[in-house]
């Protein structure tokens, strides 16, 4: 049977951390880190995970504030909201909670994430950031990315030398991911949906990272015995969450695996709220 890597546990660990830090900063008279949060339309998903952002910042003492906006907001006033919020020096981290409305087209996607100041980039997405971590000298790391490698660095799962397959190719967690592995010297594949012979390719893999969002992908028979299983998909199905594996095949036969929920969501938001204290600590005192 295989070691459940506990998300929620590890999370909880990190929080105190970052909470005993925070303290410990603003009694030196250093800031109090805050975060700013735009959230634009309805989507469900998204609202629950700011609500969390919300609620696990406050148990740290980070202050978070929200800027709900309308579906239908133009790319020209979010723009405007993230100037704002990048000359405002009271706010240490600025986060775009995707995904966008359908009313925002990809290019402007791009161009709003480019336009986030790239030190208050807590999510790691400005092209600065990818590239600071690209050429080894990472500044922010991509929340969840760097949550999937914290568990695996818990569970003292052995990377150095060992096959890594990246099932999904996104900017958010796929390419983040494998730069991660490939610094931790592991030898890494990265799939995608235009890769043939998947699971030829999942059955070679001393880890993997499972980031696409379609439930069922993975197969338990894909699990080479002993593997290290990292399931990044948040799925609904019938009312439940699950994730991108088959949780129940693959855990009889991983060394290591995380349950959906209580995997990588939760590691996803306290390494937020660390990326927000950096932030803070490396921020210039206002003049
Ligand atoms: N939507 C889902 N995950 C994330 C994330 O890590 N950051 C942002 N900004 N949006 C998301």
């Amino acid at each position: 049977m295989s070691q459940i890597l506990d998300g929620r546990a590890l999370a909880r660990d990190l929080r105190v951390q970052i909470k005993r830090e925070v303290k410990a900063m603003v009694a030196a008279g250093g800031p109090r880190p805050k975060l700013a949060v735009i959230l634009a339309g309805e989507d469900p998903a998204s609202a629950v995970y700011v609500r969390n952002k919300e609620k696990m910042a406050a148990r740290v003492g980070i202050d978070a504030v929200t800027l709900r906006l309308p579906a239908d907001v133009p790319a020209a006033a979010l723009m405007a909201e993230i100037d704002r919020l990048n000359a405002d020096p009271s706010v240490h981290g600025i986060l775009l909670q995707l995904p966008l409305p359908q009313g925002i087209s990809a290019e402007e996607e791009i161009a709003l994430l480019e336009r986030v100041d790239p030190r208050k980039d807590v999510d790691g997405f400005h092209p600065d950031n990818l590239g600071l971590l690209m050429a080894g000298r990472p500044r922010f790391v991509a929340c969840t990315p760097q949550g999937c490698m914290r568990l695996l660095e818990a569970g003292g799962v052995p990377l150095a030398g060992r096959q890594a397959v990246v099932i999904g190719r996104s900017l958010i967690v796929g390419k983040p991911i494998a730069q991660l592995l490939l610094a931790a010297d592991a030898t890494v594949t990265i799939c995608h949906s235009r890769t043939q012979a998947l699971a030829e390719i999942v059955r070679q893999a001393d880890i993997v990272i499972a980031a696409v969002g379609r439930p069922g992908l993975v197969g338990g028979d894909w699990i080479k015995p002993g593997a290290a299983v990292i399931d990044v998909g948040v799925n609904s199905v019938e009312g439940a969450l699950v994730g991108d594996v088959d949780f129940e095949a693959a855990a009889s036969r991983a060394g290591w695996i995380t349950p959906v929920p209580g995997g990588v969501g939760p590691m996803t938001i306290a390494c937020l709220l660390e990326n927000t204290r950096q932030a803070a600590l490396r921020a210039r005192p206002a003049p």
